[in-house]
């Protein structure tokens, strides 16, 4: 500090021998005074530094000056000497008395306000928001296949006639391309469209893939369906494909079974109903005895005791030969469900919308 080195002089060493060079030294040391206040003041520490190198009793600045500049004087300095370390002294006290006040007021203030945080009251909880129905679905479905060595493939929602329909022996006029009203993209090169359903996977899978295949197809589909209850033009589907050299019928009865119990539960009993899909033959509708009434008949299941629950069959030999696959040596099941449909069922939900108006009422029913 280079007052400190000042006033560790004496004057006459510093060479101050007339009472006008004795005031402007001592308005030097004090405009020193003045401009370090401002820097010390914001920090406690360095503040209480400070002050005590100003005024400390021993080495203090102001006891400094009295030692050195005052007790030595010569005698026809010492009046003013004595008078300039009163006014001083008198600075110093005042500036930094002023400055205490308003650092403790400053320090009260931030106290106050921190009690006015009252720790004691509880916190404010956001709601972490819960997995959508269709996404518990899903996971409940991909749990009971993933269990029984299925895989999870997924594919684009913007496909091919080719993929969509040819390629699963649907061809061009064939009466299953109506019942799929098709949104088209205009203006696509090759004519791409939105796929009706997520069967395409199972070719573009054994296209990649040699045999043996056992995928599961999780995915959105689109429909030109007038949007109803029960209806909209997008909903949830899940593929399921499994080919191999020795896969019989008994292996397809079995697995839907097992996947019926494990799905609705032990008591659940399974029935196939002839059907019809052209890429698979024999094709089934799988029902399942109605989880409502256990059987017995009830509203749900329109009195029949059974509830439809999704469509599958044996892989067509036809579709074989559009992925190169030998259908003399191969065979296999499929099966394509609609998630939205077995969440509505298992759930209890009469209205399909419900599930995308993301009403917090109704989500909140899913935890
Ligand atoms: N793709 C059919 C649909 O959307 C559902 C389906 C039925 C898929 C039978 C299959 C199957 O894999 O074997 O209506």
């Amino acid at each position: 500090m280079a007052e400190r080195k000042i006033v560790e002089q004496t004057l006459a060493e510093l060479g101050d021998a007339t009472a006008e060079k004795v005031v402007a030294r001592f308005a030097e040391v004090g405009e020193r005074f003045d401009r370090q206040v401002a820097v010390h003041s914001a920090d406690p520490e360095a503040w209480r530094v400070f002050v005590l190198a100003w005024t400390g009793r021993k080495s203090g600045i102001l006891s400094l000056i009295t030692d050195n500049w005052l007790k030595p004087a010569r005698p026809e300095l010492k009046r003013v000497v004595g008078q300039e370390l009163n006014k001083l002294k008198a600075h110093v006290e005042a500036v930094l008395e002023e400055r205490r006040v308003a650092i403790e007021a400053a320090a009260e203030q931030a106290a106050q306000a921190r009690e006015q945080i009252d720790l004691s009251l509880p916190g404010v909880e956001r709601a972490i928001g819960t997995r959508h129905l269709i996404r518990q679905t899903y996971e409940e479905l991909q749990r009971i296949f993933l269990s029984i060595g299925f895989s999870v493939v997924e594919g684009p929602e913007i496909e091919t006639p080719y993929y969509n329909f040819e390629a699963l022996n649907i061809p061009e006029h064939h009466p299953a391309r109506d019942n799929m009203d098709t949104f088209y993209i205009e203006g696509a090169r090759g004519g791409h469209l939105l796929r009706t359903h997520t069967s395409p996977m199972q070719i573009r899978t054994m296209e990649k893939q040699a045999p043996p295949v056992r995928i599961i197809v999780p995915g959105k589909v689109y429909r030109r369906d007038n949007p109803d209850a029960t209806h909209g033009y997008m909903f949830h589907q899940i593929e399921g494909l499994a080919v191999d050299t020795d896969i019989t019928f008994c292996d397809f009865k079995g697995t839907v079974e097992y996947f019926v119990r494990e799905f609705l539960g032990p008591q659940a009993k399974t029935r196939l109903r002839p059907s019809y899909f052209p890429f698979t033959e024999p094709s089934a509708e799988v029902d399942a005895t109605c989880h409502v009434c256990g059987g017995s008949g009830c509203r749900v299941c329109k009195f029949s005791g059974w509830i439809e629950l999704f469509g599958a069959g044996m892989v067509d030999p036809a579709v074989y030969g559009f992925v190169k696959y030998d259908a003399e040596r191969l065979s296999g099941f499929a099966f394509g469900m609609g998630v939205d449909r077995l969440a509505m069922m298992k759930y209890g939900i009469s209205e399909l919308p419900l599930l995308y108006q993301n009403d917090v009422r109704f989500l909140r029913q899913f935890p």
